[in-house]
């Protein structure tokens, strides 16, 4: 599309946000022009804590499936919207509600930690949610000496570093991190000496090891914007360089994996964003019953 067309599109989404009193939530994975227009942009986490918090009467979350069913748990009364369809995220797919109850049989004395890359049922099966920014803590903070880490095996991995507790971590893995290897690392480390690497939680355990610094997207940033180092190596889905250059200029920053692209996030476009405006679909609901266990988990992590 021309820059002409865009920006005629860009005066539409305007118009009809005002409209239609709606805020525009945007993931830092998210394409180049859809951070451009957002009204906040974040980890899953501040988004969260925004849908929850936000003025407005609709929620344009530009995101995959597990983000907006989160908002829309949190915001029952709002119209919740989720531009492309069928953007959703693998590694929430990797558990359902049933064989969560079954390994709660086989652990019945374990709590339950949800990281929130999961489904609103599984969410529902919880004691509480988390993100990549404060698992550690959130494990940390139950009762228990025993968690059910569901459902990615990386981050349950990355916070049995940091508690005493028993993590058994569900063998869900996120397709676009765990692709990333110590053999990248290497390459990366010899094109850029001297870079400071910074990796997503998600990552596998061998290339958390090779790591200055751990942390979620909005982490990443806040490192790279404050560090006193210049040059970062940075280990997570590309998306996030866009905000990188935006809000550390002056920080020189590469991938660590070129390849590292999340599909779905790239699924959302300027039209499709306009096009939800406009006809108020496609809408996420989340069945109430579903919804009422399942904001406790997400309620009991936002207390933390
Ligand atoms: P953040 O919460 O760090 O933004 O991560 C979300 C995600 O999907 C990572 O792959
Ligand atoms: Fe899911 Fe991985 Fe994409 Fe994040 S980057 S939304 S965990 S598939």
């Amino acid at each position: 599309m021309t820059r002409t067309a865009d920006s005629a599109i860009i005066d539409e989404i305007r118009q009809l946000k005002a409209e239609r009193d709606a805020i525009l939530l945007v993931h830092n994975y998210q394409p180049d022009e859809i951070q451009d227009i957002a009204d906040i942009t974040g980890d899953s986490l501040e988004l969260s804590r925004a849908a929850a918090t936000m003025k407005g009467e609709v929620i344009v979350f530009c995101g995959v499936d597990f983000m907006a069913e989160t908002a829309a748990i949190l915001s029952p009364k709002k119209t919740v919207l989720l531009p492309a369809e069928n953007a959703c995220c693998p590694m929430a797919q990797k558990i359902g509600a049933d064989e969560l109850r079954l390994a709660k049989e086989r652990h019945p004395d374990a709590a339950v930690v949800c990281y929130v890359n999961s489904s609103a049922e599984v969410k529902a099966e919880s004691d509480i949610c988390c993100t990549s920014s404060n698992a550690v803590k959130v494990v940390n903070s139950v009762e228990q000496d025993e968690i059910i880490f569901v459902p990615d095996r990386n981050l349950g991995q990355y916070a049995q570093r940091f508690t005493k507790k028993k993590i058994f971590p569900w063998e869900g893995y996120c397709i676009v991190h765990d692709r990333i290897t110590p053999a990248m690392v290497a390459e990366a480390r010899k094109a850029h000496p001297g870079a400071m690497l910074l990796v997503h939680p998600e990552c596998r355990p061998a290339v958390i090891d090779l790591a200055d610094h751990v942390a979620s997207t909005s982490g990443i940033i806040k490192e790279v914007c404050t560090s006193k180092a210049q040059e970062f190596i940075i280990g997570t889905e590309v998306g996030i360089l866009h905000r990188l250059g935006r809000e550390c200029p002056h920080k020189k920053c590469y991938p660590l994996s070129e390849t590292a692209v999340c599909r779905n996030m790239k699924k959302t476009d300027l039209v499709k964003v306009r096009d939800s405006l406009k006809t108020l679909r496609p809408r996420i609901t989340v069945q109430a019953d579903v919804a009422d266990r399942a904001r406790g988990a997400i309620e009991r992590m936002l207390a933390i």
